[in-house]
């Protein structure tokens, strides 16, 4: 990976691209070719055989994969999804946007990723699907997914918008739902700028999303519409990079794993921290350098004095100002508790999210944990 100068000032995120990107986007524009073409292709054929399913479709953003996603399983007005409580609101908007209510589940207090022993609290006679995120950069417990959406009738969208690469007991994430979603925006594993993908094993399920993607037709070049559909295609030059990124993927992974070991050993031993690694079954491809910390806001102060980005945890779901009641439906704390969501709220309390991306150097990731160390003990020479 290439070598970030050591500087004092570390963004949160630099997004990985280099000159056979560029050459990649050039060709395209050279080609004459700039929608959806042959290298929209290639790069659905490289999806489908990394994450090992028949099937699937480009979005434009990974929001609008979700979308398309439950509307060619149907749901839309008077269905509730249940949707994890720490996600990025984008997991929860892409429910609205079919008109369904997304209904906010617990998370569990290891990896923050959907608590199933909490699910069922959310069910209803409108509950129509599940939504598990596969938050950052490892994996939901999808053995329990299964069996709560088999007992329940429900159907399965799998958020795997961070998950490019990440694998439950051998399985790349987004193959096992009924739909498995991808983003491609700037911050994530591989990126194409906005762009997302619909990962699916059914054939009929397939041909709805290829209807909805692209004006209700299968083809372009028609004007003859067999069936309602939208817009939801991407560009040749997103999916030159796609195909161009995900010929470094590995190369990506190893070092995001490298810089990954390099904070857990800086830090494991800080009893005021916790690093948040993998989920059982699950490995990891870390999205960031994620942290429970005491003293979590202060933490993040001190490093933007240091010149760190960091950021905080995803703001719980159901304390966001826009979901209301109307739009959302939260769920009654349990007795004795003051809350429902009570891992969630802890979760963002103490959260804190370090740079990590590619073209982050070692250099600088051992000056936070210099900074991170010096902050919980002052005396520490630096
Ligand atoms: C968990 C999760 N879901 C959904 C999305 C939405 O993806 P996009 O920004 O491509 O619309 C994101 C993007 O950050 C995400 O992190």
């Amino acid at each position: 990976m290439p070598n970030e100068l050591v500087h004092r000032t570390i963004p949160q995120i630099v997004p990985y691209l280099d000159e056979q990107d560029a050459a990649a986007v050039l060709q395209t524009l050279q080609n004459n070719w700039i929608t959806e073409g042959p290298q929209s292709a290639l790069f659905v054929d490289a999806l489908r055989q990394l994450i090992d399913v028949p099937y699937g479709v480009l979005a434009p953003n990974g929001t609008m994969a979700l979308s398309l996603g439950l509307m060619a399983l149907g749901i839309g007005p008077g269905d509730e999804v249940l949707v994890p409580d720490i996600t990025f609101a984008g997991s929860a908007t892409a429910v609205l946007m079919v008109g369904a209510m997304p209904v906010f589940v617990e998370v569990e207090p290891d990896t923050f990723q959907i608590d199933m022993d909490r699910a069922a609290e959310g069910l209803s006679a409108r509950t129509r699907a599940i939504m598990p995120v596969h938050l950052y950069g490892t994996a939901c417990d999808m053995e329990a997914v299964d069996r709560f959406a088999r007992q329940h009738g429900l159907f399965v969208i799998e958020d795997a918008a961070q998950g490019i690469g990440v694998r439950h007991r051998g399985k790349h994430v987004g193959s096992f739902g009924d739909v498995g979603c991808f983003s491609f925006f700037a911050d994530k594993t591989i990126t194409t700028g906005e762009g997302g993908f619909v990962a699916c094993r059914d054939e009929a399920l397939y041909q709805r999303l290829c209807l909805l993607r692209n004006q209700g037709r299968m083809e372009r070049g028609s004007f003859v519409h067999p069936a309602v559909g939208f817009n939801f295609r991407m560009t040749d030059m997103q999916a030159a990079i796609g195909v161009s990124q995900l010929r470094k993927l590995d190369d990506i992974i190893g070092w995001k794993q490298l810089l990954w070991s390099v904070y857990e050993e800086g830090l494991s031993d800080l009893t005021e921290i916790r690093v948040v690694g993998a989920a059982p079954h699950s490995t990891h491809v870390p999205f960031r350098c994620v942290l429970i910390a005491e003293r979590a806001d202060e933490l993040q102060a001190f490093l933007a004095e240091h010149g760190v980005q960091t950021r905080s945890f995803f703001y719980p779901l159901h304390r966001q100002p826009c979901f209301t009641p109307e739009n959302s439906r939260t769920l009654p704390a349990r007795p004795g508790a003051s809350t429902a969501y009570a891992h969630a709220d802890y979760g963002f309390e103490r959260g804190l999210c370090l740079p990590l991306y590619p073209t982050l150097g070692i250099d600088n990731v051992q000056y936070m944990v210099r900074k991170i160390r010096s902050f919980y003990r002052p005396a520490t020479t630096i």
